[in-house]
């Protein structure tokens, strides 16, 4: 039940830590990543696969886009992220090494189901990363991952994307470690990250009543964008459609580098724009790039609302809005990124009088094609 809390959503942002930290217990031992639910795959599987195809729908498939950008640099195996229903109506090429990993919070999702069902007719091993114990989708794939963010009720995912990412990132350190990718000591040290999000994450949360501020002057805005790059790029996406399904107001997310593409052209004077600026001390020199994004929509009367991390002053000149997160390394700031954009949007629905849990025309799980 709601608890004191005003929707399932308002509840459920507040349980993600917890979500984190519970799919994240039992797996971690002396800084090792332990799971033998993997087992069942079959013998030397993880090692014998050449490459690794992502599925899943929404918020599943963003999450699945960090496991991309983690497992290739951890593990440097090629990965790729299908849309579940695009995959099964194109020929996709898949053979018996291929490990096809689907992502499903409900676990009974058709178009990812239909497409497991269609991989393993093509030879696919399957792992299926899921929240609900006993659904479809686990037990039609090879070996699962079980998520323990609780049982989610909001239509909006919110606690399962963020559990969905802390276990396909346990995946990929295994992985990198059982091929031999990642030594004791690197996986010992990503771990304790990992370990360490639960508690950065309630900082980040705590700042819901100076977001929902935000909220409430853009209660008549019809367009907002977000920006990212990298791994804030799936993040971005997320935030977009967060507001899409909650708010009803149009948003897009952009990758960042693609601005000067297209995107850019829809900036005019007072458009809001949400950009995740990756930490000015990230391994890929990606945010000077990002804050001479800003400085160029800026200069054509975007209103910045930035989620930066603590510490970065050079968004301080250009953004109308500093959102703060505590530092991380790059594959570990969406997790903090996203909470504020997924409070935006609550808030801003509840501001606009709509019904948080249940928006219109959407079900919880979608389970026809
Ligand atoms: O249950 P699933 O994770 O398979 O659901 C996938 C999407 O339908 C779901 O994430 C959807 O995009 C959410 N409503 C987004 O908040």
């Amino acid at each position: 039940e709601k608890g004191g809390w005003s929707s399932f959503m308002a509840k459920e942002i507040s349980e993600q830590p917890a979500a984190i930290a519970n799919t994240l217990i039992g797996r971690i031992s002396d800084g090792a990543v332990k799971l033998p639910e993997l087992d069942a795959l079959g013998p030397d599987i993880l090692t014998d696969i050449t490459r690794v195809v992502f599925l899943g729908c929404g918020t599943a498939a963003y999450a699945a886009m960090l496991g991309q950008y983690a497992i290739e640099k951890w593990a440097h195996i090629p990965v790729t992220v299908e849309l579940s229903h695009e995959f099964r109506y194109r020929d996709p090429v898949i053979d018996n090494r291929t490990l096809v990993v689907s992502i499903s919070q409900s676990g009974e999702t058709m178009d990812t189901l239909m497409a497991v069902k269609y991989a393993k007719e093509l030879g696919a091993r399957t792992l299926s990363i899921c929240n609900t114990q006993g659904s479809t989708i686990p037990r039609e794939s090879d070996a699962v991952l079980y998520t323990h963010a609780g049982p989610e009720v909001a239509v909006a995912s919110t606690k399962a994307f963020v559990a969905q990412i802390a276990a396909i990132y346990l995946f990929g350190l295994h992985l990198a470690s059982v091929r031999g990718e990642l030594d004791a000591a690197a996986v010992a040290g990503l771990t304790a990250e990992l370990a360490a999000l639960p508690a950065q994450l309630e900082t980040v949360i705590e700042q819901k009543d100076s977001i929902s501020q935000l909220a409430g002057w853009m209660v008549d805005t019809r367009s907002v964008i977000f920006l990212g790059r990298h791994a804030g790029y799936p993040i971005a996406l997320e935030g977009a459609l967060k507001l899409k399904e909650l708010a009803y107001i149009h948003a897009e997310g952009f990758a960042a580098g693609e601005l000067k593409h297209g995107p850019i052209a829809l900036i005019e004077p007072g458009q809001p724009v949400f950009v995740v600026v990756p930490s000015p001390r990230g391994e890929n020199s990606l945010h000077p790039k990002v804050i001479s994004n800003i400085q160029e929509i800026r200069a054509r009367g975007a209103r910045i609302l930035a989620i930066a991390e603590e510490g970065d002053v050079s968004v301080l000149p250009f953004a109308d809005t500093v959102i703060r997160i505590p530092l991380a390394s790059t594959l570990f700031e969406p997790v903090l990124a996203v909470a504020p954009l997924q409070i935006f949007a609550m808030e801003l629905a509840a501001a606009k009088g709509l019904d948080v849990d249940q928006p219109r025309n959407l079900a919880k799980s979608v389970t026809v094609e």
